[in-house]
């Protein structure tokens, strides 16, 4: 069995620490599963290898009855985009909780929206967060966590590149940002980001990107502004 993934705690880490490669430490699948004996593990894996790669399934009950009042409908463009908030009844908050397990075990991200045990399993300990999912037909390719902050820096993205952090106006910042693997590089994250911008009428480039960064949501951060620094916090 590989050695168990460093769980970076978001608040820690300055972002010119690097997120490990997980080939490094991991001796796992990509989608971070690790690898060890048995049949119902790798029934499991299957499974869980599946939602990784193509997206989570919609629950039922989420695809016919509106739980979760639909952020926004583009049918145009084939696409949704659901939204979580603290308040959503439950079954919002499991499926929210499943997808961002799939970041946390392939990218080693701590979770800070939940609690991560049985008893409180989906449910929000922190009140500000909200979670939107880019649902096309019935499977959630991409979500982002967001919540709004007051303390944060500018960073050029080289190492020496970051501003002291400091109090400020509050704005929007992106927790936690991912994509299924199959649907990498197509747009999904930059759609996510832009549709969260513009629900909380807010430029895109004021938003604030939270640390550490992987090199790829390094290279989502920097693709969206036109000026060369973004705001971390
Ligand atoms: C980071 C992540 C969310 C990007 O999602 P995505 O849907 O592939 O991003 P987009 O297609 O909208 O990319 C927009 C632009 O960002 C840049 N970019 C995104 N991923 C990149 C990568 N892996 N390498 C280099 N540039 C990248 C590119 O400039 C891209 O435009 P292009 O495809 O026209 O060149 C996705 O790679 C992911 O889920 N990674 C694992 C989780 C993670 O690292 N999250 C970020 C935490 S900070
Ligand atoms: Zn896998």
């Amino acid at each position: 069995m590989g050695k168990k993934p460093i769980i970076v705690k978001l608040a820690d880490i300055e972002p010119k620490t690097k997120i490990k490669d997980k080939f490094l430490y991991n001796n796992g699948c990509p989608c971070g599963w690790e690898y060890c004996w048995g049949i119902y593990n790798e029934q499991r894996h299957a499974h869980y290898h599946l939602m990784w790669s193509y997206g989570v399934p919609l629950p039922e009950s989420l695809n016919c009855i509106p739980y979760i009042e639909p952020a926004l409908r583009r049918p145009d463009f084939g696409y949704m985009l659901w939204r979580v908030r603290p308040e959503d009844p439950n079954i919002g908050h499991k499926f929210a909780y499943k997808m961002a397990r799939l970041m946390q075990r392939e990218n080693g991200y701590d979770l800070p929206g939940w609690h991560d045990n049985k008893k409180h399993f989906g449910k929000w300990i922190l009140k500000q967060p909200i979670f939107y999912a880019l649902v096309t037909r019935d499977r959630a390719v991409g979500f982002t966590v967001v919540e709004e902050t007051d303390h944060y820096a500018t960073w050029d993205g080289t190492p020496d590149g970051r501003s002291e952090f400091q109090k400020g106006r509050k704005k929007l910042k992106i927790c936690l940002v991912w994509v299924a693997s199959l649907w990498r590089r197509m747009g999904v994250a930059t759609t996510l980001v832009n549709e969260v911008a513009r629900e909380h009428k807010i430029p895109i480039e004021d938003i604030v990107w939270g640390i550490p960064l992987t090199e790829a949501g390094k290279a989502l951060a920097f693709s969206l502004t036109s000026r060369g620094w973004i705001y971390i916090g």
